[in-house]
């Protein structure tokens, strides 16, 4: 297998359940848990600007209404994206994308980019997602590119065939292997319920690495850990990681 940059632990949606998910706030909490690595969810605006939110809709994670795919940035910038979460974060902005970039460069952090299309939305987001990594970190190790949706990455392998891509699946669907391989990945990323042994055993046989989300209990990690696995995503940024049991900084 090639060589690997990328920390064992890797902090959910920023570190999104301290803090609102998807926000710098979030970021600051892992980094402040020792968290050296992040997954997060990108996607676009109407007018383009790649930014980070998970759901297809504004409802649960800020105060306006609707998919944002039909809303241009200067109006998205203004929403309020942490008050949901908790009054002390309360007029917490959405990021910019290139914000998260240059908090994670300032602060020798890796990134997991998670493309999240809006519906219809998956190769423009792929694209426009693999050109603003290949800005934001010209010169640096750059961020991991995953997706769910197989042709948002062929679209970021189009793009940018030199940035790192990972497939995650939510299930061991029909032909994935056929896909990882078509769409050359450097890992897949799974639901921690299908990784065992023989899976991780059988994806480094392939030479792609092999990662988990979401794993918030430390019996899981260590099972997994003793398997070979290469990166686990968790949510659980005060339990596990690497500060683990010690007090944030
Ligand atoms: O990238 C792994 C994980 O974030 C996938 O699930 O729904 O939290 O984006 P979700
Ligand atoms: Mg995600």
């Amino acid at each position: 297998m090639k060589p690997w940059p990328y920390p064992l632990w890797l902090a959910h949606r920023g570190a999104g359940k301290l803090a609102p998910e998807n926000t710098l706030a979030a970021f600051r909490v892992g980094a402040g848990f020792g968290f050296r690595a992040f997954e997060c969810d990108v996607k676009l605006s109407r007018d383009g600007e790649a930014f980070l939110l998970h759901d297809d809709t504004l409802e649960r994670t800020t105060g306006g209404r609707g998919s944002p795919a039909g809303i241009d940035w200067a109006d998205l910038a203004t929403l309020d994206a942490g008050g949901w979460h908790s009054p002390p974060f309360a007029a917490e902005p959405l990021p910019r994308f290139a914000q998260i970039a240059a908090f994670c460069q300032a602060n020798a952090c890796m990134l997991n980019v998670e493309i999240k299309p809006c519906p219809g939305e998956e190769a423009r987001t792929g694209t426009a997602v693999a050109h603003a990594a290949a800005r934001l970190w010209a010169g640096a190790l750059p961020p991991l590119l995953s997706s769910f949706k197989p042709e948002a990455l062929a679209a970021a392998r189009d793009a940018e065939p030199g940035l790192p891509r990972a497939l995650l699946l939510d299930s061991l669907w029909e032909g994935w292997p056929e896909a990882a391989e078509a769409l050359g990945v450097v890992a897949v990323i799974t639901n921690w319920r299908w990784m065992d042994r023989a899976l991780i055993q059988r994806l480094h046989a392939h030479g792609w690495r092999a990662m988990v989300y979401t794993v918030n209990d430390a019996a899981v990690a260590e099972r997994l850990i003793a398997d070979g696995i290469d990166g686990i995503i968790t949510d659980a940024v005060d339990t596990l990681g690497p500060a683990a049991g010690r007090q944030p900084r």
